[in-house]
């Protein structure tokens, strides 16, 4: 059997948060062209955290302008209740926050109803305090795991490393899903992320912060196969 570190491709994935929103149309179809794979779209509800971002009548003109999935990241408490509705506006995947929940059986409760939205494919995603062994007995359903390497709700903090371990932990059990990591990836952090055994790289300001977007996905495209774990 392969390795769980080389099951699936390396995604990169701008985050679309640090777009210019008054352009979203051009920037989607610019990180495009650069050669993205995924545009992770950041959702925020002002509750779960401290920030707003967009709701799904913008996630799905998005989507009308995209050719490439949409990674949706719900950032938001009632991830449940709104799910359907990101995935009639396009969503492929759709996250949600562990945090939400007490038990396991909340968690399990949430994930049937996102799985019944419709959507493709579903993570779950942990802040960086949260542990990861609280998502063990749920990690044969989920399509992804999200290891938050900043505190969710804002675009351009500083990488915090000590997350690596829960993205070795999770490829030591054998998890063979896709590991997703978002906050503060760029040149630097990314090859620690792929060489804990993550595959999606989701980058908001190392992306469209650099003067040149074909050139930038390309250098972390480099970097992550070379740090790639066999
Ligand atoms: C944070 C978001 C991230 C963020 C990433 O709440 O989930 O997707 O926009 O931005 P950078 O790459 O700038 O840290
Ligand atoms: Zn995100």
């Amino acid at each position: 059997m392969s390795s769980p570190n080389q099951i699936h491709p390396i995604r990169i994935a701008p985050s679309l948060l640090a777009c210019d929103f008054a352009r979203i149309a051009e920037e989607v179809r610019a990180v495009e062209a650069a050669g993205c794979d995924w545009h992770h779209v950041d959702v925020m509800d002002g509750h779960f955290v401290p920030n707003i971002s967009i709701g799904p009548p913008v996630v799905q003109k998005i989507f009308e302008c995209a050719t490439k999935p949409l990674d949706v990241h719900l950032m938001i408490s009632e991830p449940g209740r709104y799910a359907k509705a990101f995935a009639k506006a396009g969503a492929h995947m759709i996250t949600f926050h562990a945090e939400l929940f007490d038990s396991t059986d909340g968690m399990g409760a949430a994930l049937a109803e996102v799985r019944a939205s419709g959507v493709a494919q579903v993570g779950m995603a942990l802040n960086p305090a949260t542990d990861v062994r609280r998502i063990e007995p749920l990690l044969d359903e989920l399509d992804m795991v999200l290891v938050m390497s900043v505190n969710p709700g804002f675009g351009g903090q500083s990488f915090m490393p000590e997350v690596l371990s829960k993205v070795s932990w999770l490829r030591e059990q054998g998890y063979r899903g896709q590991i997703e990591m978002d906050g503060g990836l760029n040149l630097e952090t990314l090859p620690l992320c792929v060489a804990a055994g993550a595959d999606t790289l989701v980058a908001g300001s190392a992306i469209f912060g650099a003067p040149d977007l074909t050139l930038r996905i390309q250098e972390l495209r480099k970097l992550a196969a070379a740090a790639r774990p066999v």
